[in-house]
């Protein structure tokens, strides 16, 4: 089925000089990039996307941390775009993470886990209102 998800490199990736190989990652699926930009996220664009999360333990650090410093924000499209990135990020904790996936390869620790995609066709469709107001 063709979808769109919204994909973001988070800071820990950005400001360690990844964000070519993760981009790399990403086109080698062949899915097409609709749009791309980088930029630090407000804290409500933060809030929104992360509002499922709101009153768990690890949210106030989760805020900070995807606030501070740029991230690459995407929007890709294709064929099951969600789950295709899903999995080529692999698992949300990197400790998990198997070899050959982006967390996997790159990821180290929960709070930091290098990449965000979209967990549904409506989680995505909700995240690229939030980041690209469309
Ligand atoms: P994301 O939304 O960032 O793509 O990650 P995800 O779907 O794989 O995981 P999710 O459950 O949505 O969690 C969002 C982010 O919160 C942080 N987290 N920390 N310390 C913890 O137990 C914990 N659990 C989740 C992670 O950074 C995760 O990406
Ligand atoms: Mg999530």
């Amino acid at each position: 089925m063709e979808q769109k998800t919204y994909i973001m490199i988070k800071p820990d990736a950005v400001a360690r000089g990844l964000i070519a190989p993760i981009l790399q990652r990403f086109e080698d699926t062949g899915l097409g990039i609709e749009r791309l930009e980088l930029g630090t996220l407000t804290r409500e664009q933060a809030e929104e996307n992360y509002r499922e999360h709101e009153g768990k333990p690890f949210y106030p650090g989760l805020i900070d941390y995807i606030t501070a410093g740029p991230v690459v924000k995407m929007v890709l499209t294709g064929p099951d775009s969600v789950m295709v990135c899903r999995k080529l990020m692999g698992a949300t904790n990197p400790r998990d993470a198997a070899p050959g996936t982006i967390r996997g390869d790159y990821g180290l620790i929960v709070d930091a886990n290098v990449v965000h995609g979209s967990d549904s066709a409506e989680s995505a469709k909700r995240e690229i209102a939030i980041f690209f107001g469309d």
